[in-house]
C-alpha cells in the first residue's frame, strides 16, 4: 500500500491525511465521507505550473472542473493562479458565484445550448472551446444578438487512439467530440470562423485524446500532430493560429505500483516536441494550455466509509459491505476502475485476509473493490479507499435515494466542510405532488373517515 501526499500512520495505527486522524474525521463529519488533502492538490497544481512556465514560458494551466468542482476548488485553483476549463452552465455558475475571474474560463461541450453559449458571452469568458459547426454558427447568432465578439478555440479530433478505457477515449476520429483533423469540411469550417463571421475571433485550436493515460508519447503525438495541422493550415489558407489547447488526460496512480508520469516529464515531452517541429516546419511557437483535471486532484482524495455486514461465502468470497458505494463512486461499475484501500483505524496492521469490499446499492454490480487483502475486518471499522479526488464526487448521484456524502478538506491539521451532507429533506426538495393527487388522498382519507363513521 503507497500512502499519498500527506498521509502518514500514527502511534495508535490510525491512517493521518493532512495532519488529522481519519478515523475521528469519520466520527466526526460522518460517513461515507470525501476528504481532500489541501497540501497535496496545491502541490500538483504548483508542480504543473512551474514545469509549463519553466518550458514553456507564456504557457497557461488550466484546471478540469469536471473532475472535482464546487466553490472552495475553485477558490484554491484560484489561488494557485490556474486556469478553469467548465463544461456546462452549471459549471459555469459554480464558478461564477465563487468569483472565479471570467477571463481564465475556457468551456466546453459537445452540445452547449443557447443560453449555455448567452451565459458565457454574457459573462465575457476567456474562450469558448466550439465543438462542431452546428455551435459555431449558433455560437456566431448569439454573439452577433448581443452585440459582442467571441474568442473561440475549435477542437479537433486528431485521429489517435489511446491505450485507455474505450469510454474515456476522445481523439479517436469515430467520436462525439470535435471537428476530424484534416477533412475538407473541418478546413471550411476553420476558414469559415477565421474569415466569415463578424463576432467570432479564431484564436486557436484544442485536443484532448482521452484521460487517465500513462504513456506521454500518445500526448507527444496528439501534439505532433496539431502541429502539422497548423502547419497545413498556414500552407492552404495562409492563417496562422497564436495558441494551442492539447487538454488534459495524464494518468494517476490507482493501485500498485503504478507509476504515472510528472507533470515535469510531461511539460518537458511536450515542449519538446511543439517547439521542435514548430522549428522545423517554421511556424512561430504558439501559446501552448493544457488542462489537466484527473492528475490535479485525484490523488488529493480519499472517501471514508464505515464497515457494516461482513459475509462469509465459504470457499468463495468474503463480502465486506460498506455505508456508500456506486452512488459515491460509480467509476468502478462505469469503467472497471481498480482501487486501493486501507483500513483507516488498523493501517499499522498486515494484511490477513482477503474480501471484496461491497457498497449498500441495490445492483450485484455494486462493488467497489473486487479482492483486497486488508487486515481482519469487523463491522465498525473505517475504510479508505485512495485517488477518489477526480470523478467521484462529480459524478455521484442519489441512486436508492442515499443522500450524496459531505466532503472536507484537511490542511495543516485543520478540517473544514467545503460540502455539507445532503439530508434526507434535500432528497424530497424538489418533488412536487400536483394539486390532482392532494386532492385524491383528501378524497380517500374523507371516505375512510365517513366508513369509519358509519
Ligand atoms: C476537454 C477536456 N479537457 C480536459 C479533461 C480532463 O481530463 P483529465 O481529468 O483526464 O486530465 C477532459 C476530460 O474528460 C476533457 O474532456
Amino acid at each position: 500500500m503507497k500512502l499519498r501526499g500527506t498521509m502518514s500512520i500514527d502511534h495508535k495505527g490510525h491512517l493521518l491525511i493532512g495532519g488529522c486522524d481519519t478515523v475521528e474525521l469519520a466520527h466526526q463529519y460522518g460517513t461515507p465521507l470525501y476528504v481532500i488533502d489541501e497540501a497535496a492538490l496545491r502541490q500538483k497544481a504548483r508542480e504543473y505550473r512551474r514545469a509549463f512556465s519553466h518550458y514553456m514560458p507564456g504557457s497557461e494551466v488550466i484546471y478540469a472542473g469536471k473532475a472535482l468542482l464546487t466553490s472552495a476548488i475553485c477558490r484554491i485553483i484560484d489561488d494557485e493562479q490556474l486556469s478553469l476549463d467548465v463544461v456546462s452552465g452549471g459549471e459555469l455558475y459554480t464558478a461564477l458565484s465563487a468569483d472565479f475571474p471570467p477571463e481564465r474560463i475556457y468551456f466546453h461541450g459537445n452540445n452547449k445550448s443557447p443560453s449555455e453559449l448567452a451565459m458565457a458571452i454574457t459573462h465575457r469568458v476567456g474562450r469558448v472551446v466550439v465543438d462542431n459547426l452546428h455551435e459555431l454558427k449558433l455560437l456566431q447568432e448569439t454573439a452577433y444578438a448581443l452585440g459582442a465578439e467571441v474568442k473561440i478555440l475549435m477542437r479537433i479530433t486528431p485521429g489517435i487512439e489511446t491505450n485507455t478505457h474505450a469510454y474515456i477515449q476522445t481523439g479517436q476520429f469515430d467520436s462525439k467530440f470535435g471537428f476530424p483533423l484534416g477533412t475538407k469540411e473541418t478546413i471550411a469550417a476553420i476558414e469559415c470562423a477565421a474569415r466569415r463571421m463578424p463576432n467570432i475571433r479564431l484564436m486557436g485550436l484544442h485536443c484532448h485524446i482521452g484521460s487517465q493515460i500513462m504513456d506521454l508519447r500518445t500526448l507527444g503525438l496528439a501534439a505532433e500532430y496539431m502541429v502539422r495541422f497548423m502547419a497545413g493550415l498556414r500552407d492552404q489558407l495562409g492563417l496562422e493560429l497564436a495558441e494551442l489547447d492539447l487538454g488534459g488526460g495524464l494518468g494517476i496512480r490507482y493501485y500498485g505500483d503504478e507509476e504515472p508520469p510528472e507533470p515535469e516529464e510531461y511539460a518537458r515531452t511536450i515542449s519538446k516536441t511543439v517547439i521542435s517541429l514548430c522549428r522545423q516546419l517554421n511556424l512561430p511557437i504558439p501559446k501552448v494550455m493544457v488542462e489537466p483535471g484527473r492528475s490535479i486532484v485525484g490523488e488529493a482524495g480519499t472517501t471514508l466509509y464505515t464497515v457494516g455486514a461482513v459475509k462469509d461465502i465459504p470457499n468463495i468470497r468474503r463480502y465486506v459491505a460498506v455505508d456508500g458505494g456506486m452512488a459515491d463512486n460509480p467509476r468502478v461499475a462505469l469503467y472497471q476502475a481498480v482501487y486501493e484501500a486501507c483500513l483507516a483505524n488498523k493501517a499499522a496492521e498486515q494484511p490477513t485476509e482477503l474480501v471484496t469490499i461491497a457498497g449498500k446499492c441495490c445492483e450485484s454490480g455494486d462493488i467497489l473493490i473486487k479482492d483486497i487483502m486488508l487486515p481482519s475486518v469487523e463491522p465498525g471499522d473505517i475504510l479508505a479507499v485512495f485517488s477518489t479526488g477526480a470523478y467521484n464526487y462529480s459524478m455521484a448521484s442519489n441512486y436508492n435515494h442515499l443522500p450524496r456524502p459531505a466532503m472536507i478538506t484537511v490542511y495543516r491539521g485543520i478540517s473544514e466542510i467545503i460540502v455539507e451532507r445532503e439530508t434526507y429533506a434535500d432528497l424530497v426538495r424538489l418533488d412536487r405532488i400536483p394539486p390532482r393527487l392532494a386532492a385524491s388522498r383528501k378524497t380517500a382519507a374523507g371516505n375512510m373517515q365517513s366508513a369509519a363513521s358509519r
